[in-house]
């Protein structure tokens, strides 16, 4: 099934990551409070995953959630990791170049399992932490180099002849609507869309289909998305933070380079009165095959912020500026080409 015929309310919907403490051990009642503040602004569409914070992410989100009803609202999670019961020191944890963020997460041990089994138990956990009967949409999490290094082309394999088959067994169940890969890289949803023998409903891309970072998206992975009618749900769309006004890119400190790039986004958008975050979320729905947006925070106050900018009014000259100054790709769509 299409994200977009799912949506409750509109395309904006929550990212759960930060609320696994991604970056910072954030207060119970503040994760509660930005939860919160998304149900009552009218977001009905949650991302999570069972490696936000150990299990955090998926136990704060489900018990937030679950003051109201299941029909609702729309919930997607991930599968590839297992939380175990056993803690670990999580200074000695090894999970791959961006496996630090969740430091302040719970200590929980967390193992890759990509196989056929693994992707039920990782599903009937997560249902177990976040209290919910059902979840609408499963994401493959994170079969890329940012994680496998060089291995994981053969990771990839696993889990088309695992978690693939899983999904599309339970998708055809009627037990979830769809699923497809989760990832901060290109390539894999690019070769997940080339499989003839293999139907994925949906992806979710993140950080590479940003107002900052779209060249390699646009080449060849969203034109194959739009034709094939397999939705992209755009992860990260402030470039983990970068461009909302936040420190970090690609869930690391913004390098000088990108900062530059920044500034120059920020400038034409002081031209013209334009919020930044209503640029960015707005440039990434512009794109056909985009099916929603996840902007992700720990912060109540982000989200009316969120909601703002998919609402903004942005004049048509800044984005034919955009074009021009290359800021923008120049075959990147835009909300004038609709
Ligand atoms: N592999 C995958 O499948 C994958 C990978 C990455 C992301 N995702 C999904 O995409 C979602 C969104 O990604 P993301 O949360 O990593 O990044 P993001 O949406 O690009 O950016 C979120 C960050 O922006 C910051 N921010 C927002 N407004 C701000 C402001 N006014 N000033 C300063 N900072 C501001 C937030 O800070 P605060 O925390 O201070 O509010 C938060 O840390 C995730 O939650 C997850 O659901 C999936």
């Amino acid at each position: 099934m299409k994200v977009r015929d799912s949506l409750l309310n509109g395309p904006l919907g929550f990212g759960a990551a930060p609320l696994g403490n991604m970056f910072r051990n954030i207060p119970d009642d503040e994760a509660a409070a930005t939860v919160a503040a998304a149900w009552e602004l009218g977001t009905r569409y949650f991302d999570t995953a069972p490696f936000y914070g150990a299990g955090l992410s998926e136990v704060r989100l489900g018990k937030e959630l679950s003051k109201h009803e299941r029909s609702e609202y729309l919930l997607s999670t991930k599968v590839g990791r297992l939380i175990l019961d056993e803690v670990e020191n999580v200074s000695e944890r090894d999970l791959g170049e961006k496996g630090d963020i969740f430091r302040y997460g719970r200590p929980n041990k967390i193992v890759y399992d990509y196989t056929a089994d693994g992707t039920k138990k990782s599903i009937e956990d997560s249902l177990a932490r976040m209290n919910v009967d059902r979840i609408d949409f499963v994401w493959v999490h994170d079969i890329a180099q940012d994680f496998h290094g060089d291995d994981w082309l053969g990771v990839f394999d696993t889990a088309r002849r695992g978690a693939f088959v899983a999904l599309a067994e339970l998708r055809d169940q009627g037990v979830i609507k769809g699923w497809g890969l989760g990832t901060n890289r290109v390539e894999p949803i690019e070769l997940l869309l080339q499989l003839a023998d293999v139907k994925p409903d949906a992806s979710l891309l993140a950080g590479r289909y940003t107002l900052l970072d779209h060249e390699l998206a646009l080449q060849r992975l969203m034109p194959a998305a739009a034709a094939k009618g397999v939705d992209i749900v755009v992860g990260g769309p402030y470039s983990s933070g970068v461009l909302a006004g936040g420190r970090h890119f690609e869930y690391l400190p913004a390098s000088k380079e990108i900062q530059a790039k920044v500034e120059k986004i920020k400038s034409l958008c002081a031209e013209y009165r334009v919020p930044i975050k209503a640029a960015a979320l707005q440039f990434s729905l512009a794109h056909p095959a985009v099916a929603a947006i996840i902007p992700g925070a720990s912060k109540p106050e982000r989200i009316k912020e969120d909601h703002d900018a998919v609402k903004a009014n942005i004049p048509g000259d800044f984005w034919r500026d955009l074009r021009a100054r290359g800021l923008a790709a120049s075959n990147a769509p835009l909300p004038i080409d609709r």
